[in-house]
């Protein structure tokens, strides 16, 4: 299918479209006997929240449902990304990295901070806020963990350790970095901070395309190499899902570490694909392909197919992290089929570059199409 033939389709598509890991939150009201009056829900409190961030992928997901529910936001960040985003907002310009003087002699009720990865400088940051806000709510990621292999980990599973403790490499030590940042944040301002671990981040923004991938080459149609048997489980969090929940530790004052990713259920990637399917009107043929022969013919897992590994072995833990702690903290998650639908309604608002970019992640067509002969070829 041409960019523009997709561009009509998607066209038509959108108008159709705990200091260590103790979490507490504020005491529920004194328990009464009998049932209670149906009351409506109260609204909820109004808090001021600074954004360490705010325009990227997540942050501008976390900045949209503060506003919902009536809070007051301010953003602080370089102005180089999307800086025309929220012109109604409250924004101060400096530099996570020591020029932080527009935070200072400003109090906050919270912060959300969406872009620490260095913990030299989550520290700068949490430091100068302790006195001035009341929680710190520091977007971390599973990354934090140091091994795959076990099913059902939950928050108290090792994590990942730098070898050289000077070292600020963010993209060769990203886990272990982040699990830093947790702890200079705690280390600031303890039992005030809550650590949330997201898994993988989809649905609309999403620059990286990885979940993107499927839906958009359902649309294509045709047979479609997918991974594995189909029963293999994966799990991710809907970016709006994660930003509406980040909104609610705020207004709970909720602390404590939790891995931020679902859904609440196992599921398996033959139902992700098949939603994904659904959402670009079921053109594809689904061909599930196992993980040894895939192997064989060289198809990288989760990069060249997103969102899979053979969870077998070194990853025998993967797709079955326990998120039980976010979800008895409020965490919810929407059908897999309407974040495929959204996605696909999304894309063509997307600049045709970064469309491209985003198009481009995963297996090639012309790999795929050869790893599809070839299993049918098999003995
Ligand atoms: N994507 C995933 O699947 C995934 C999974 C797990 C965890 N996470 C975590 O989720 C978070 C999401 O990140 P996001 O990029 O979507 O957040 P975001 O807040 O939407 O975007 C990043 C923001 O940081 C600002 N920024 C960057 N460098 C800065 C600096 N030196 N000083 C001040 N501001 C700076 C950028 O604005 P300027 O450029 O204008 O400064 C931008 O507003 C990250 O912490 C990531 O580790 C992501």
């Amino acid at each position: 299918m041409t960019l523009d033939r997709r561009r009509f389709v998607l066209g038509s598509l959108a108008a159709g479209a705990a200091a260590a890991c103790g979490s507490r939150r504020a005491p529920p009201p004194a328990a009464r006997s009998g049932p209670a009056p149906a009351q409506p829900a109260a609204p909820p409190a109004r808090q001021t929240i600074l954004v360490l961030g705010g325009t990227g992928f997540l942050g501008p997901h976390v900045v949209e449902a503060a506003l919902a529910r009536g809070h007051t936001v301010t953003l602080f960040n370089r102005g180089k990304t999307r800086p025309h985003l929220f012109p109604n907002v409250e924004k101060l310009q400096g530099d996570r990295d020591g020029k932080l003087d527009a935070l200072k002699g400003r109090t906050w009720d919270a912060v959300v901070d969406t872009s620490a990865y260095v913990p030299r400088i989550t520290k700068l940051s949490a430091e100068l806020l302790a006195p001035s806000v009341k929680q710190y709510v520091n977007i971390s990621t599973i990354s934090v963990y140091a091994k795959r292999d076990t099913p059902g980990a939950d928050e108290t599973a090792p994590l990942a350790t730098l070898p050289d403790p000077a070292s600020e490499d963010v993209k060769a030590h990203y886990g272990a970095l982040k699990a830093l940042c947790e702890q200079a944040a705690e280390a600031a301002m303890p039992g005030r901070v809550a650590n949330l671990r997201p898994g993988l981040i989809i649905g609309p923004g999403d620059p990286t395309g990885r979940f993107t991938h499927w839906p958009w080459r359902m649309l294509e149609g045709g047979e479609v190499l997918c991974p594995g048997d189909g029963g293999t489980p994966t799990q991710y969090v809907d970016g709006r899902d994660l930003g509406a929940w980040i909104v609610k530790v705020v207004e709970d004052n909720t602390v404590g570490v939790f891995n931020a990713l679902g859904p609440e259920r196992k599921i398996a990637m033959r139902e992700v694909l098949e939603a994904c399917n659904a959402a670009a009107g079921n053109k594809a043929t689904l061909t599930w392909v196992d993980a040894a022969f895939l192997e064989q013919h060289e198809v990288a897992a989760w990069s060249e197919l997103p969102m899979w590994f053979d969870a077998t072995g070194e990853m025998a833990g993967f797709g079955t992290m326990s998120n039980a702690r976010a979800v008895a903290a409020g965490l919810g998650f929407r059908p897999i089929l309407d974040t495929a639908r959204d996605t696909l309604a999304w894309l063509p608002s997307v600049h045709e570059d970064k469309r491209r970019q985003i198009s481009s992640t995963g297996i090639s067509r012309e790999k795929e199409a050869k790893v599809l002969a070839a299993w049918k070829a098999r003995g």
